[in-house]
């Protein structure tokens, strides 16, 4: 694992597109995977910034998302599409049939499940994937649990994530209990990761991933050792560093 420590949550944002765009560039029909969260919000705002600036066009690019939330409307602002739409794909030029994110809008929800595995086989391997991290070391919605999900399924959200996303609610009540989430294999399935972390509240996830020798499926981000190219980009309030 390669890792970066920034400053702070600026420089990582900053350091994370530069990344991001370096590996863009270098393919002709690009696939990046995207996170939602608080942590890749600077991310967006500065591929939006590059965009602008006219120094990448998404045009040819194919994204594909992590999860979505079961149980609440696309059109929610608490939902994962609209964050996608509010934080970054209304202000690039990405063709909205290149946008793929899981969808819980459905009554067979199983189906929905294999419907985006079969869109995930379609697409193949991503050149770069953004990762964060849940406190309890969750990736994507892949909760600590003694069996992980190799593909993408319906999952149960810890009371660890509710509570952590219940910043984004009125209440806590309102935390979605469900969601849709891609499957460790999936998130393998990419060049690159890059996996980011900022803030104090990340400091012990961030040190136990670090730590781990071993693949413990109560820690799900220690799939990631599994992989060859992961590049940490942290800040040093995750880091512990002063
Ligand atoms: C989001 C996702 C989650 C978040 C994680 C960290 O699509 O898959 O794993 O990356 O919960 O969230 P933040 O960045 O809000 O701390």
């Amino acid at each position: 694992m390669k890792i970066i420590v920034t400053k702070d949550y600026e420089e990582l944002s900053k350091k994370a597109a530069e990344v991001v765009k370096d590996i863009l560039s270098k393919h002709a029909n690009p696939k990046l995977g995207l996170a939602t969260g608080s942590t890749p919000e600077g991310l967006y705002k500065e591929l939006i910034k590059i965009y602008e600036n006219g120094d990448y066009s998404f045009r040819k690019a194919e994204t594909v998302n992590l999860d979505e939330y079961v149980g609440i409307d696309e059109k929610n602002e608490q939902s994962y599409h609209y964050y996608m739409f509010d934080k970054l794909f209304n202000h690039i030029d990405i063709m909205k049939e290149n946008i793929y994110i899981p969808s819980a809008d459905q009554e067979n929800l199983e189906e929905a499940t294999k419907e985006y595995d079969k869109m995930l086989d379609g697409v193949g391997r991503r050149d770069v994937q953004v990762l964060g991290i849940g406190n309890n070391g969750h990736i994507a919605f892949n909760e600590p649990a003694d069996q992980l999900n190799a593909r993408t399924s319906i999952v149960e959200l810890t009371e660890s994530t509710i509570a952590a996303n219940s910043r984004f609610f009125k209440s806590k009540e309102e935390v979605p209990t469900k969601a849709i989430s891609m499957g460790i294999k999936d998130i393998l399935n990419a060049q690159t990761i890059i996996l980011l972390a900022s803030g104090e509240k990340k400091r012990e996830a961030v040190k136990k991933l670090l730590e781990a020798d071993k693949l413990d499926t109560h820690f799900p981000a220690s799939m990631l050792h599994l992989h060859r190219d992961v590049i940490l980009i942290v800040d040093k309030d995750a880091m512990g560093e002063e």
